[in-house]
């Protein structure tokens, strides 16, 4: 449809009409069964009478329900506006692949984004024209449930990968309207949600303007470069304002400084919860605010239903623009070709979405699970041959609970258990019965033990914090039982958040983190156990030695008194009991081969606004097995007017080696990557020498000195 048509559409809009176009809904308030509820259902006023000209629906779960619902609405609509359906594909609609926190830990922006666009394919044939992802949220705090949702705790990481999603979702811009394996994005949750005090979901955030531009708003920012059409504002405050009445946050920030022009639709109840923050008397005061600060879509609320109309016919809230708002949804609705196709997913001849996952899809979920999953110690037993008599215990021994919180519309009965895996891999395969011996004589028969470890699914995700990170005390003891036995321990650890391994550490032989591996999880675990797959997977986020370390991160501030690593120094930044950094930090993980570094050097040290300082290093596989290395590249700066990070990622490049084999490999540092935010907001360079240091993860002593020589900042 032209753009003057949408216009024309508009001016014959009712005020109620256009009001209840800025609305979305579950589908039990069509009178339909109840959809997926992902948050309280306060007490809605009689829904009948708003329904006319409803905006959005969200929540459902075939694409029979979608269908239906459009079909009854545009017999209905007097405008005959389609309906838009949204609904959460956050790693999967029906074949699940690795929760986003594995998606970071692939280090992959390439594979992410086939990712996306297989989710949204899957999602997209079942009628959803809208996910609420990519979650751009930075995480430190793994006592936060949510951290399983974002892609770390790296913002240039997570930057990288929330594009890739928008672009794997969306495609190119004229896609949208016709490849109906498309579907938009809203990245989420704007912003600084990730910083919620002692990880308490929902909880209190307070952030400096330097912290919000210089760690949390680059993943959004690279999100909406991508094209993100949607952006969802937080529950949680900036500068003691609720994010979805946050005027600062969405016309400062997220319209004039981040050029965002498309839909600002609200979290689930959060105009609503302006009532409970005390900023707002009643649900009318409410939708003011909201609708003020700049929020287009009231999700689940009620509260534009309830408070705009009059609002707007007393003057308190312009025509003109809501008029803006009703106008990017429905311009929207264009983009996605709804107006003249708006049961999208029956026209296309993809596959029906009651056959996912098909043997495509889970050909990626393997291949995701596989590059997901992070070797974390291995003292030279893996991997294993097929001969290997593995015997298989702990609580996710068989199970298809692998998916992860979020998982959409997966299902357990497709999703291959550790057991099907590894039956599949080895000759012979036990399950130990509860409670495990741990008299030696009954393992006369087994060569090596795969404990299988973690947290239950519903553990991680929304309203999910957990006050202590560590493993539960039955699953240590389960470890400690094993070890008597004298044989080696091969542990996996399934969760969605840093657990802290600490107790168990020393007792096995071996240990991957699989965090939540989705419908291939077992195929891909037995693959890597007998070296079928190569393990490549870097934590994108520090598991710590003790909860209290927590909100814990690689790239922290530099302090006045920094600890030794030996963390003996008496007045300086440390704990007493516990060392400072990470029992694994950011970006580490192993391979079956070690991999050699050369020091790196600069081939061109010095950058200038216009070349880049260019700095290489040499990696050799000095193994007997294949190996697929992340080369990674932080920078650190000093001499700098605010205080900078120890050090931050700023490249990586991941690559194949054979046995033997060397490559070399190059990275340019450009004044964009030099610069950073100052007190004033503004992201530029200072003139002088940085600090590069290349090597397997954020640890890295391999280090080398450039300068930067211009004055002027960067665009
Ligand atoms: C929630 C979440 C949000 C999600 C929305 C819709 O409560 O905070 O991430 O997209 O509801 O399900």
């Amino acid at each position: 449809m032209e753009q003057t048509a949408i216009k024309q559409l508009l001016e014959q809009m009712s005020v109620q009409e256009k009001v209840a176009q800025l609305s979305q809904l579950t589908p039990q308030f069509l009178g339909r069964e109840q959809g997926v509820i992902t948050g309280p259902l306060a007490d809605f006023p009689d829904g009948e009478t708003y329904l006319n000209g409803l905006g959005s629906v969200l929540g459902t779960t075939d694409r029979e329900e979608v269908i239906a619902i459009q079909k009854e609405h545009l017999a209905h609509d007097r405008l005959k506006i389609p309906l838009i359906f949204m609904q959460d594909v956050i790693h999967g609609y029906r074949t699940i692949f690795p929760i986003p926190l594995g998606l970071g830990s692939t280090f992959d922006p390439e594979l992410v984004e086939i990712l996306a666009h297989a989710a949204g394919a899957e999602a997209a044939q079942a009628g959803i024209n809208v996910t609420f992802s990519p979650m751009a949220d930075l995480v430190r705090d793994a006592r936060w449930g949510r951290v399983m949702e974002s892609t770390g705790e790296d913002s240039y990481l997570n930057s990288v990968l929330a594009a890739a999603m928008v672009r794997g979702y969306q495609g190119a811009p004229a896609d949208l309207a016709t490849d109906f394996s498309r579907i938009a994005a809203c990245v989420k949750h704007f912003v600084g949600y990730g910083a919620a005090e002692a990880g308490r979901d929902y909880d209190t955030v307070d952030l400096s303007r330097l912290a919000l531009a210089q760690d949390y708003l680059p993943a959004f920012a690279a999100a909406i470069d991508a094209g993100a059409k949607l952006v969802m504002p937080a529950f949680t405050l900036f500068e003691g304002v609720p994010a979805a009445a946050n005027h600062f946050l969405i016309q400062q920030v997220l319209r004039e400084q981040l050029h965002f022009d498309g839909t600002v639709i609200s979290d689930w109840g959060a105009l609503r919860e302006l009532v409970s923050h005390g900023v707002a008397a009643d649900l009318t005061k409410a939708s003011e605010k909201a609708f003020n600060a700049g929020v287009d879509m009231d999700m689940m609320s009620g509260a534009y239903l309830t408070g705009l109309t009059t609002l707007i016919k007393n003057g308190q809230i312009a025509e003109s623009l809501v008029d803006q708002a009703v106008l990017r949804i429905l311009t929207l609705k264009n983009d996605l070709g709804l107006f003249e196709h708006p049961y999208r997913q029956v026209a296309t001849a993809l596959v029906a979405p009651e056959s996912a996952p098909t043997q495509a899809t889970r050909a990626l979920a393997y291949q995701a699970a596989v590059a997901s999953t992070v070797l974390l110690k291995n003292e030279q037993i893996l991997p294993l041959s097929e001969k290997c008599r593995l015997a298989v215990t702990g609580p996710f021994a068989d199970t298809g609970a692998l998916l992860g919180s979020w998982h959409c519309q997966g299902r357990y009965e497709d999703t291959v258990t550790v057991l099907t895996g590894l039956q599949q891999q080895f000759e012979q395969v036990t399950v130990l019965p509860a409670p495990v011996s741990a008299d030696p004589a009954d393992y006369n028969e087994v060569d090596a033990i795969l404990v299988t470890l973690g947290e239950r699914e519903n553990a991680t995700g929304e309203a999910s914090s957990q006050a202590d990170l560590s493993l539960p005390p039955d699953q240590i003891a389960l470890v400690k039982a094993l070890k008597q036995t004298g044989k080696p321990i091969i542990a996996v650890i399934f969760s969605g958040r840093p657990l802290v391994l600490t107790a168990i550490l020393p007792e096995v032989t071996a240990l991957f983190y699989a965090w939540y591996p989705g419908t291939e999880g077992g195929t891909a675990l037995a693959a890597l156990l007998r070296g079928q797959a190569l393990p490549q997977g870097r934590l994108a986020m520090t598991l710590p030695r003790a909860t209290g370390q927590t909100p814990l991160y690689y790239n922290k501030l530099r302090v006045g008194r920094p600890a030794n690593q030996a963390n003996t120094i008496k007045y300086s930044s440390r704990f007493m009991d516990v060392a400072n950094g990470g029992l694994f930090d950011f970006g580490f993980g192993l391979g079956y081969s070690p991999v050699s570094y050369t020091a790196p050097h600069f081939t061109q040290a010095q950058a200038t606004m216009t070349m880049p300082a260019q700095i290489t290093t040499t990696v050799t596989n000095t193994g007997d097995y294949p190996t697929i290395e992340t080369v990674q590249c932080y920078l650190s700066l000093t001499n700098t007017e605010v205080v900078r990070p120890q050090r931050q990622l700023c490249h990586w490049q991941k690559v194949t080696l054979a046995p033997g084999a060397s490559t070399t490999v190059k990275f340019d540092l450009t004044a964009a990557d030099l610069a950073y935010v100052h007190s004033d907001l503004q992201r530029r360079t200072d003139e002088g020498p940085f600090q590069v240091y290349v090597g397997p993860n954020s640890q890295t002593e391999l280090s080398a000195q450039g300068t930067f020589n211009a004055s002027t900042s960067p665009k």
